[in-house]
């Protein structure tokens, strides 16, 4: 599977996470978190209704003090690390990773098969 250049690291602030749309049909494929000074990638896929996007707006994947992923369907909160649901509809299960490298010049790279797009919302 190819490597996708999503964005440098230093262009990802602490606490901060960013949506990327690598299937261009406009809705974010996948998100990146940067915490505690460790890069984490994930697909934008709530585990609760497989197939729904998360942000609650533009990059809008973190809680108010950026402690936990938050899906904004019906509130679901996420360890960042793990990506385990530690709160709502979907306590136990997890999100799903995306594999990520980061290059010697600082660029973080995805590992993301994008013939396989997050479906639709009804
Ligand atoms: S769709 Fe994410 S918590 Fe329900």
């Amino acid at each position: 599977m190819p490597a996708r250049p999503l964005c440098h690291i230093d262009g990802l602030e602490e606490g901060s996470a960013r949506g990327f749309a690598l299937d261009r049909r406009g809705r974010d494929t996948m998100f990146l978190v940067k915490h505690e000074g460790s890069v984490y990638g994930w697909r934008n896929d709530c585990p609760h209704w497989p197939g729904s996007p998360m942000a609650w707006r533009r990059d809008g994947y973190l809680n108010r003090d950026a402690s936990r992923i938050v899906c904004s369907g019906h509130g679901a909160e996420f360890e960042i690390r793990t990506g385990r649901c530690t709160l709502g509809p979907c306590l136990g299960s997890s999100l799903s990773p995306v594999e990520l490298k980061i290059d010697a010049q600082g660029w973080i790279l995805a590992a993301l098969d994008v013939d396989t797009p997050v479906p639709p919302r009804d």
